[in-house]
């Protein structure tokens, strides 16, 4: 079975992330997507949000299980029987930091276990969950931007932190 892994911190998932897991699951046997808490950020969601945000976002997408763990990516791919790593390339500005974090992985991966990578759909390729954040933050709209399953969770969360949703 060819079991693949796309991970990142999904802080929110948006519909670039939507978009390469479509495309991913098509390829392979079963999808996983991986949540990872990423220490240099400082979350918006809990990782526990964050995995069920992603399974209400791919619950269309039979082959698509949604995990979460911390540490190395590759600790992950070597316990789980993982055949490829999938990541997103947005811009030239990602493939500098993509290439050092594949080349790395290779060194730690057990066995033969390649880092595939998949264009961005130009509709979303100028996105991040940050821009998103603070968009969102600043009542700008991201409709069509986030699924509109994770456009709810965002106000709920927003009404959580700030006691109601301002108008
Ligand atoms: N559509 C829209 N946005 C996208 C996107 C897409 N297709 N692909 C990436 N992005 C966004 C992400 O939302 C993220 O936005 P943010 O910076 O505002 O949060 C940004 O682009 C960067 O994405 P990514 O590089 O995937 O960062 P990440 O924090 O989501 O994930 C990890 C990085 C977790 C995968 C990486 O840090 C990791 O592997 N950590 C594990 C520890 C480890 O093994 N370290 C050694 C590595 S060699």
């Amino acid at each position: 079975m060819k079991r693949v892994l796309y991970t990142g911190s999904f802080d929110p998932i948006t519909n670039g992330h939507l978009d390469l897991i479509n495309r991913a699951s098509k390829l392979c046997d079963e999808l996983v997507v991986g949540v990872i808490e990423n220490k240099s950020k400082i979350p918006f969601f809990t990782i526990e949000e964050r995995t069920g945000m992603i399974e209400k976002a791919t619950k269309h997408l039979k082959n698509v299980k949604v995990d979460s763990f911390c540490g190395l990516l590759a600790d992950y791919v070597n316990a789980h029987n993982i055949s490829a790593v999938v990541r997103g390339l947005r811009a030239t500005m990602d493939f500098e930091y993509e290439i050092q974090m594949a080349q790395m992985n290779a060194r730690l991966f057990k066995k033969d276990v390649e880092t595939i990578f998949l264009m961005t759909s130009p509709d979303y390729s100028f996105i991040s969950s940050s821009m998103i954040k603070e968009v969102f933050s600043l009542k700008g709209n991201i409709k069509g931007l986030v699924p509109d399953v994770i456009l709810e969770c965002m106000e709920s969360k927003l009404a959580e932190k700030t006691g109601g949703i301002e108008k």
